[in-house]
């Protein structure tokens, strides 16, 4: 059967993805300088040791990182400081929040699809899975949803600027790219600090008006931590929740008897998109830098080195998943590894998973059919480390 990886030429760098398996589960890779790890028990040990594997990889980089760009980035600390950052944020993603949301972006969702009723062929990206997260995010922050196009700018530049790998070999044009991606994300941190402004002088309900009076061991929090904050939020949190939307659609059009079974049973919409983050996680690469010498996957791996835990392959790893190539939205046991694990589990995993739910549903119940077009094939994110449509046009009747 023609996977939905042959038939849209995905980043060549996913091997995986067109059913080779890495020879070990953890490779040294000479000319990046960093180890690379496939196997799920491999990738999963790692995240569940952040004393070994620390998330601040920085220091290992053979480029320097602005400190400014990264500071109250949890994403990028250990514990203890992590824990207390972590704490701030995850005020605003509690299940209870989580499900009160859900009248408001089943209206988001209404109002984007409502218009399109009728037509034939729709821009799934540009119609849906682009504007819901952006507004849902920036509602959730407390920034106008009504400047989501100058994110769309801003996000877009940023991801491909700092998602490629080219910097990692130490040269010169790698370092002139890192130059640039760090200007692409001044406008954006300024966009931010000025919307905080307000939050700082008459705080409100919502996260960034949270963020301005949260004490953190006595003291409040920074600016520019608070910058960084909803610069994590708003970026990533967007375009992963548009890939993953976006890629849900595509394994569905590639397996048409699975799709027909899910339109028929709703109760499969959640299973699909799970599935979906297993054979196509948006955020695909994530890194770790080793504290201490120690050995993985039969590895002797040094102190201080750069690891790229690759979560396409382990999502494919057989001695985890049986048949890891057939797209099933009932698969008993799906312990994917799409939002990471252990500490740094994504934060939005219940909120996109919402997101998702409606979206899928909203699709399926106002379109009798959900089919890609061949003329007008779908484009991805050439970045290495995301796997995700960028563009998606859909036949709908
Ligand atoms: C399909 C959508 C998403 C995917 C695939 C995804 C994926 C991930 C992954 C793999 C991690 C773990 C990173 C690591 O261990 O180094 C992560 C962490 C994180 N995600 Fe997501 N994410 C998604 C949506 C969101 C959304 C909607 C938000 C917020 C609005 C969000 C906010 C975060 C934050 C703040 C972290 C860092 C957590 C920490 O370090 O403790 N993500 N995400």
């Amino acid at each position: 059967m023609t996977t939905v990886v042959d038939r849209w030429d995905i980043h060549p760098d996913h091997r995986w993805l067109r059913g080779e398996r890495p020879e070990r589960a953890v490779e040294f890779d000479e000319k990046m300088g960093m180890w690379n790890v496939y196997g799920h028990a491999e990738i999963l040990e790692i995240l569940g040791d952040h004393g070994t594997f620390s998330s601040n990889t920085a220091r290992v980089m053979p480029v320097s990182v602005d400190e400014s760009l990264i500071e109250g980035d949890m994403s990028q600390m250990d514990p203890p400081r992590h824990r207390k950052f972590r704490q701030l944020v995850s005020h605003a993603f509690t299940p209870r929040l989580i499900a009160a949301m859900e009248p408001r972006i089943a209206e988001i969702t209404d109002d984007l699809l409502g218009p399109l009723e009728g037509r034939t062929s729709i821009d799934m990206v540009e119609d849906l899975a682009r504007p819901l997260p952006v507004i849902v995010i920036a509602e959730l922050l407390g920034v106008p949803a009504s400047d989501r196009e100058l994110f769309k700018g801003w996000a877009d530049k940023i991801i491909e600027g700092f998602s490629g790998f080219d910097f990692l070999d130490g040269s010169e044009e790698g370092e002139q790219n890192i130059r640039e991606a760090t200007e692409y994300i001044q406008p954006l941190l300024a966009y931010l600090g000025e919307h905080l402004a307000e939050p700082r002088r008459r705080p409100k309900d919502d996260l960034l008006s949270h963020l301005a009076v949260a004490d953190l061991d006595g003291e409040r929090l920074t600016d520019n931590e608070i910058v960084n904050v909803a610069n994590l939020l708003l970026v990533t949190g967007h375009i992963t929740t548009t890939m993953l939307l976006g890629n849900t659609v595509l394994c569905l059009d590639a397996y048409p008897e699975q799709a027909a079974r899910v339109r028929a049973d709703r109760t499969l919409v959640p299973g699909a998109i799970e599935e979906a983050l297993r054979m196509l996680p948006p955020s695909t690469a994530l890194t770790r830098a080793t504290m201490v010498d120690t050995r993985i996957g039969g590895q002797d791996i040094p102190k201080d080195q750069l690891l790229m835990l690759w979560l396409g392959a382990a999502n494919r790893d057989p001695r985890q998943f049986d048949a890891p190539a057939d797209f099933r939205p009932d698969r008993d046991l799906n312990p994917h590894l799409g939002f990471g694990r252990g500490i740094h589990f994504c934060i939005g995993a219940g909120l996109t998973g919402l997101e998702g739910r409606i979206a899928l549903n909203g699709l399926l119940d106002r379109f009798p059919v959900l089919s890609t077009r061949p003329e007008q094939p779908p484009t991805f994110f050439p970045t290495p480390d995301m796997i995700g449509v960028r563009s998606l046009t859909l036949r709908t009747a």
